[in-house]
């Protein structure tokens, strides 16, 4: 059993690999070097104590022989029971050493994934947003867990199997050839009537699996986009369930094709391999037996032989796989390395400074700034097109220039598209400018460090993400550190103290995936609260377009302007009291600004804002609102 686990290991490992032929570099071969470096003491171990089990599994056989030679001659029962003795010795030592050794290469394997997991893991955080928008989260999770994992399972695979196969093949060879070297040739000579169709089988596998892997991965994508809160929504409004059924149920109907497939295709390989030596038995049995008779060969040594060579096939087949195995292996290794190798856009200097002391402002200096490529920030395996449009993004600002003073509040306003969330995503540095700059207290946001400006900056997006977590969770967020009392502040101060207590677990319901249990005001204002807690000296908020019943409307209101006082403010309006009560007013079209100025000075103009405040703030319910902050 246990040679044909080891054979089919080698025939899967071989189709896997043939996924992906590329040419390795010498480079990838020192990265792995350098993974495994920190594990190299256990790696010598393993090595060591796989040669002893190698060593030990051809020990039994020989004795085997001795044992039936000793009673071929009759000689005395001291001599059988030693035997006896040592070949259990020998079975208690192979075991011992046998579970010592798995565990060696456990721990090697799982420390291997763990020091992968844990960087692929911490650099992929450390990509930029541009990143994310590009990337399908599917593709990259897949990149975090499988190729992790083939990663290691080839690696310590490729490790135990290379090094002991070659180990005990040598050595049972070597054995079985000082025996008998015809019958030890005769008997390989029926490997090859194995190896080569084996080796095609395992072709035709490679294509029916990764076929198999693609609507593995298309039916993935299609239950993790259908069945999200809003994904179903849209299903149930929009899309056709019976389709989406029948396309799953006729991709799950190609999958389980497959898996009769492969089982066949796999119990074949393996009565094959169990016909083939249990030929090659034969041949040694009755070759031998004839060798016995005629006073060649000792029948201890037909016995041995017979044993030897059912340990010779396993490491044979093992060994036809190892070149494949280990292309495997790199595959793997690549593909986690390809991650690692990109390089995010936005870092922080090594010289990085915190954003000075006091109350600050903010600044933007000729700022002009388009959206990134998908070549520069991507890769196309994760976001499932063949190749990346390289075309340099088009120019969504230009030539922004605008000063929010301490404590006071800037309000953009303009279409929809002209560039208002882009202003507010270069701020907290989510986006480098293309040109000029974009300042905190005067100093430039490239200079400053990521945490101190997550410490100043307080951001409300358009679409104000929550986790699936609890209402607790997604506060502390903002500040890990904030008590339940400062909790209670937040979510008083936001108008949701008595919605939160009012829910089945208080601070501890989950709010559900994106947050799609609780109403768009109350999501909204759970934001703000989020804002409230981490109490950072600039605020920057993407008001949602989204029209609020009176009473949210009132509600929202009243919270922002608890998160709006005495802090400086940049606020994407699209409420006639918000843009009122500002203090400056940029009118952003078509990434430029337009037009600045105080309301009054603004509609006293007649320009863009005053056709804007007509036809988009002039709005029945907008008008109740006029109430200052
Ligand atoms: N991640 C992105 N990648 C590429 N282009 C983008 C991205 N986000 C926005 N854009 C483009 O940049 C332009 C400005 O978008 P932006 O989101 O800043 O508009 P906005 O003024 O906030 O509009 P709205 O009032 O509808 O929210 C649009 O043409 C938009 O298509
Ligand atoms: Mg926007």
């Amino acid at each position: 059993m246990d040679m044909e686990v080891t054979a089919w290991h080698s025939l899967h490992s071989t189709m896997n690999a043939q996924k992906d032929r590329r040419p390795f570099s010498r480079a990838t071969l020192g990265r792995i070097a350098a993974f495994a470096r920190p594990h190299r003491g256990r790696i010598v171990r393993f090595l060591l104590l796989s040669v002893v089990t190698a060593l030990l599994a051809v020990a039994t056989p020989v004795l085997a022989g001795w044992v039936v030679d000793a009673i071929v001659q009759g000689r005395d029962s001291g001599t059988i029971t030693r035997f006896a003795l040592l070949i259990a010795l020998i079975a208690v030592a192979e075991a011992g050493l046998g579970l010592l050794v798995r565990w060696l290469s456990a721990t090697l394997g799982e420390g291997l994934i763990l020091d992968l997991r844990t960087a692929v893991f911490d650099h992929v955080q450390r990509m930029p947003v541009a990143f994310f928008t590009r990337t399908r989260t599917g593709a990259l999770v897949s990149r975090l867990n499988n190729d992790v994992i083939g990663a290691q399972r080839a690696f310590s695979n490729t490790l135990s199997g290379v090094v002991s196969n070659v180990v005990t093949l040598l050595l049972t060879l070597t054995v079985m050839l000082t025996i008998s070297w015809q019958i030890t040739v005769l008997a390989l000579v029926l490997l090859p009537v194995f190896v080569v169709p084996a080796r095609r089988m395992g072709a035709r596998m490679a294509d029916l699996q990764r076929e198999a892997a693609g609507h593995n991965a298309t039916m993935g994508t299609q239950m993790t986009e259908r069945f999200s809160a809003p994904g179903a929504t849209l299903i149930k409004l929009f899309g056709r369930p019976a389709d989406e059924s029948s396309e799953f149920a006729a991709r799950a109907g190609r999958v389980r094709d497959i898996g009769v497939r492969t089982a066949m295709l796999q119990s074949t390989f393996i009565t094959a391999l169990t016909l083939v030596s249990a030929l090659a038995l034969a041949l040694v049995y009755g070759l031998g037996g004839h060798y016995a008779l005629r006073g060649a060969l000792e029948p201890g040594a037909v016995v041995a032989l017979a044993l030897l060579l059912t340990r010779l096939y396993a490491p044979l087949t093992a060994l036809a796989g190892a070149r494949v195995e280990v292309m495997s292996a790199l595959v793997s290794f690549e593909r986690v390395f390809e991650i690692l190798d990109l390089k995010p856009l936005i870092s922080e200097r090594p010289d990085a400074r915190r954003v000075p002391d006091g109350p600050v402002s903010v600044e933007f200096d000729g700022v002009s700034f388009g959206y990134p490529s998908a070549d520069k920030v991507s890769l196309a395996s994760l976001e499932e097109v063949a190749t990346l449009d390289s075309g340099g993004g088009t120019q969504v600002l230009h030539d922004v220039s605008f000063t929010a003073e301490p404590g006071r509040m800037v309000a953009l306003v303009g279409s929809s598209g002209a560039g208002k969330s882009t202003i507010a995503q270069l701020l907290p540095r989510l986006y480098d400018t293309d040109a000029g700059a974009v300042r905190l207290n005067g100093v430039d946001v490239r200079d400053l460090t990521a945490d101190s400006i997550r410490e100043t900056l307080g951001m409300v997006t358009q679409d104000g993400h929550l986790f699936h977590e609890s209402v607790r969770a997604n506060l502390l967020l903002a500040r890990p550190e904030a008590t339940e009392d400062e909790v209670w502040d937040a979510l008083r101060r936001s108008r949701l103290e008595g919605l939160v207590a009012s829910l089945p677990e208080g601070l501890d319901t989950v709010v559900g995936e994106r947050g799609y249990r609780l109403s768009g005001g109350e999501r909204q204002r759970l934001t703000i609260a989020r804002l409230l807690l981490a109490r950072q000296r600039v605020v920057i908020l993407d008001e949602a377009t989204a029209h609020l019943d009176s009473t949210s409307e009132a509600a929202v209101q009243e919270a922002l302007a608890e998160a709006l006082e005495g802090r400086t403010a940049v606020v994407i309006a699209h409420r006639l009291s918000t843009v009122r009560s500002a203090d400056l007013i940029l009118v952003v079209e078509e990434g430029r600004v337009v037009e600045r100025g105080t309301h009054e000075e603004l509609l006293a103009a007649g320009g863009r804002y005053e056709e804007l405040h007509r036809t988009q703030f002039d709005r029945p319910e907008a008008v109740k609102d006029t109430a200052p902050l």
